[in-house]
């Protein structure tokens, strides 16, 4: 009897729901943790109506061929080089294949969304993003939508611990978001911080000095834009291409760069940039909350302008929506910050030619498809003739314990994404003058994820050589290394809300290079040619070969001269990646 009715039941419930459409009943895992991210706990199942806009990254049909073209056209001795590709010669690069856009169409369509429900599509059609509630999306992607609570902020987020797709979609999507990656604005670590207990200056020593190539004794402990400019070289530089030569500063939810407190640095430290300043463009809600200095964001901004006045620069406020707040019944929760970013910026028709990022992730809490996608995306923006430098970390060979996330708790030196990233340049931090060495903090390494890419291979290979057996097994000597480039990261004078205040980080550092660098460009633009664009093979390719120091000069002064007839050089140095006492590392890391 109870047999028999079970089977009624189950032939009624087949004859009365939609038939199940075979093609998307096969799904595969696309990624999972083995554990909740560090730092995070569960904090409640996500409610089932929480509406949010899904991200389906579609696989970019020629994306091998956007790369190639990359190294070409930055290899400074082939034909192509500086041939920067438009906006639209991108897209069509990294748009999908029809195939994969009528395969994520069905798919949706299979799930209730009809291509009217899509609401955009950017990134030459890559970038498919649907509004779903948790229920729909937990459906589609064979997966439990929680509320996790980030311990030390108490921001909230709806993520899940693994996704998957029909097996089918594997080789259409690279990566769906907001699901796996947990990084979040506040969670990201600025790679800045306060130096309490470190000099400060009240008005610029250096400056007044007056010192055109020497660089004053004061440099060693403070660091003003005249010591930059007199140790980097730049100080007799007058730009000339200030209509069409462009600096970004990427910022994030909650950092405001401060227009007051950069009249007080310039007053202080660059008079002849008094009533100059920066425009900010907002990004996808960002704010511009002028009574709320960000140390981040005032560091960067007062920095990129202190050394390229007068060129512009451009300060991005990115938003994203807004934080979800467990209790709200409203609540749009994407936080997909340089997701946002990256589409906005790569969308434009113009981009700052130089750009400069001091925000970044542990690179083991990024899901190896998310991480992909955002590196495929500032290969995207190098072939567009940006210069996107980051700066490498605040932690030397890795932060928190540098256990390994995957459930084996190894000790493994941890690597920092974007700077892991093959297609940015990554920026580390020295100190002191004379000689000018790594500064302990400076964040170094070899990434876990990406290969080492070969305009590095003559570098990394001497390097591999001089350290030996040293802290094997502890790094992936096979993975891309960084940083590429260092300078000064101590003892910065910034003006936050009115005071002085000293500054430490290689957020320091990566503002001071793309400084440079907006002037190296602008000596090019300035004589008709292309922006220097990406810029690591060509630094690579003029870097000493001397491996026996710690600080390797990595800039070639005759060449650089021939190649962007410059007269003079700057004086940047490369840190190998793991040039610090790491056993000491690991003990004194936060
Ligand atoms: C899709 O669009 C239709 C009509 O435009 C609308 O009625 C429906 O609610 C939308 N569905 C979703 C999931 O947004
Ligand atoms: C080392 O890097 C490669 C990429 O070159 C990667 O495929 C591999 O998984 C990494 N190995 C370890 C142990 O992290
Ligand atoms: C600095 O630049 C000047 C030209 O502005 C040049 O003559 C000088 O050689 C450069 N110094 C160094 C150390 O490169
Ligand atoms: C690293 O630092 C420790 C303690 O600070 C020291 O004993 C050791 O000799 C250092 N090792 C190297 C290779 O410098």
């Amino acid at each position: 009897m109870r047999w028999s009715s079970a089977v009624v039941l189950s032939l009624l419930h087949l004859c009365l729901s939609k038939p199940l459409s075979r093609r998307w009943d096969d799904i595969a895992e696309k990624h999972s943790w083995a554990e909740i991210p560090r730092g995070w706990e569960y904090y409640s199942d996500a409610p089932a109506d929480h509406m949010f806009e899904m991200r389906v990254a579609l696989k970019q049909n020629r994306i091998d061929d956007l790369i190639a073209n990359l190294m070409e056209t930055s290899d400074p001795g082939h034909r192509k080089y500086g041939q920067h590709l438009t906006a639209e010669e991108a897209e069509a690069l990294v748009a999908p294949r029809p195939d994969s856009v009528e395969a994520v169409d069905a798919w949706l369509e299979d799930h209730g969304i009809s291509p009217d429900n899509v609401s955009h599509r950017t990134g030459g059609g890559h970038w498919v993003v649907v509004r779903v509630s948790v229920a729909q999306a937990e459906r589609m992607l064979g997966t439990k939508y929680n509320v996790y609570r980030h311990a030390a902020s108490s921001e909230h987020v709806v993520r899940a611990m693994s996704y998957s797709l029909p097996r089918e979609l594997h080789s259409h999507v690279d990566v769906v978001a907001p699901t796996t990656y947990f990084g979040t604005v506040r969670s990201m670590r600025k790679t800045s911080f306060l130096q309490p207990n470190a000099p400060t200056l009240e008005h610029d020593m250096s400056q007044e000095l007056h010192v055109d190539a020497a660089v004053p004794s004061s440099c060693s402990s403070t660091i003003t834009p005249s010591c930059l400019r007199g140790l980097y070289n730049t100080t007799n530089y007058v730009p000339k291409a200030t209509s069409v030569n462009m600096l970004g500063v990427a910022g994030y939810l909650g950092e405001y760069a401060n227009r007051a407190d950069l009249q007080t640095f310039f007053r202080t430290f660059r008079t002849d940039a008094v009533g100059s300043s920066y425009s900010t463009v907002l990004v996808n809600g960002g704010l511009d909350d002028q009574s709320n200095p960000g140390v981040e964001a005032n560091l960067d901004i007062q920095y990129t302008t202190g050394m390229s006045y007068p060129t512009p620069n451009i300060y991005y406020s990115t938003g994203g929506s807004p934080p979800f707040t467990p209790d709200s019944q409203t609540p749009s929760n994407t936080n997909e910050p340089y997701l946002d970013w990256l589409n906005f910026i790569l969308a434009q028709s113009t981009i700052p030619q130089t750009i400069s990022t001091s925000y970044g992730d542990d690179e083991q809490t990024v899901p190896p498809d998310y991480a992909n996608t955002v590196c495929n995306l500032f290969a995207q923006l190098g072939a567009r003739g940006t210069t996107a430098f980051f700066s490498s970390g605040d932690s030397g060979v890795g932060g928190g314990d540098c256990r390994t996330n995957d459930g084996t708790n190894r000790r493994l030196f941890q690597p920092a994404f974007p700077a892991s990233c093959p297609f940015v340049t990554a920026v580390g931090g020295t100190t002191r003058v004379n000689p000018e060495v790594a500064v302990s903090f400076s964040g170094g390494g070899f990434s876990r994820y990406f290969a080492r890419p070969s305009y590095q291979n003559t570098a990394v290979s001497a390097y591999l050589t001089s350290l030996g057996s040293t802290n094997s097994g502890l790094y992936n000597a096979t993975g891309r290394a960084y940083p590429d480039l260092a300078a000064q990261g101590q003892g910065f004078q910034v003006v936050i809300g009115g005071v002085v205040q000293s500054v430490a980080g290689t957020s320091a550092s990566s503002p001071t290079v793309a400084g440079v660098f907006a002037l190296l460009n602008d000596v090019r633009l300035a004589a008709g040619k292309a922006s220097l664009g990406f810029i690591n093979p060509l630094i690579y390719a003029n870097g000493a070969a001397s491996t026996t120091s710690c600080l390797v000069p990595i800039l070639d002064a005759a060449l650089m001269d021939s190649l962007l007839g410059l007269d003079g050089t700057l004086s940047l140095v490369w840190v190998p990646p793991i040039s610090r006492n790491c056993s000491k590392s690991f003990e004194t890391r936060d």
